[in-house]
C-alpha cells in the first residue's frame, strides 16, 4: 500500500499541552487518529515519526526513499529555520513534499519568519492550527490522485 510519511520535529511531542494558546489543546496522538481516518478512507498507510533531533529527521527522510513513500507531510517546527541539513535531504530524495506549521510562522518572532526546508517542499501551510495537517494530506492525496 502507499505509504506518506508524516513527520514532527522537535518539540512537538508536547502538543496539547505546549503553549496551548498558540499550538491549541489536540495532541500528537490525537492529531494522528485524525490523519489515520482521513488515510483510512483512502486506502494510504500513514507513517508518523517524531523526533528532537536533527540527524534522525535526516535519517527517517533517506530511509523514505526506499520505501513505498509517496509523499512527505513535514512539521520541522524549530528546525525549519535553521537546518540546511533537512532541506538537502527532502531535495535528495525527491518525494513530494508540503511544510506545515501550526502557527502563523509570519505573524510570531522575527527569527520564525524564514524557512530553510521550505524550497525543498511544493508548498507551505501555516497558521490553520493541526487541520493544516488535514489539508497537507488532502493536497497530497490530490497530488496523487487518490482523494475521497
Ligand atoms: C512550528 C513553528 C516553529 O517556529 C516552532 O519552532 C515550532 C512549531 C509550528 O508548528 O507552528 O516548534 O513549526
Amino acid at each position: 500500500m502507499m505509504k506518506i510519511l508524516v513527520v514532527n520535529g522537535p518539540n512537538l511531542q508536547m502538543l496539547g499541552t505546549r503553549k496551548p494558546e498558540i499550538y491549541g489543546s489536540e495532541t500528537l496522538a490525537g492529531l494522528e487518529e485524525k490523519l489515520r481516518r482521513i488515510s483510512a478512507e483512502n486506502e494510504v498507510e500513514i507513517v508518523f515519526f517524531q523526533s528532537n533531533h536533527e540527524g534522525d529527521i535526516v535519517d527517517r527522510i533517506a530511509a523514505a526513499k526506499n520505501e513505498a513513500v509517496k509523499g512527505i507531510i513535514i512539521n520541522p517546527a524549530a528546525y525549519a529555520h535553521t537546518s540546511i541539513a533537512i532541506h538537502d535531504a527532502l531535495e535528495a530524495v525527491g518525494i513530494l513534499a508540503i511544510e506545515v506549521h501550526i502557527s502563523n510562522i509570519y505573524a510570531r518572532e522575527e527569527f520564525r519568519h524564514k524557512s530553510m526546508t521550505a524550497s525543498a517542499c511544493k508548498g507551505v501551510i501555516s497558521g490553520l492550527g493541526i487541520e493544516g495537517y488535514e489539508w497537507a494530506l488532502r493536497a497530497l492525496l490530490n497530488n496523487i490522485n487518490k482523494v475521497k
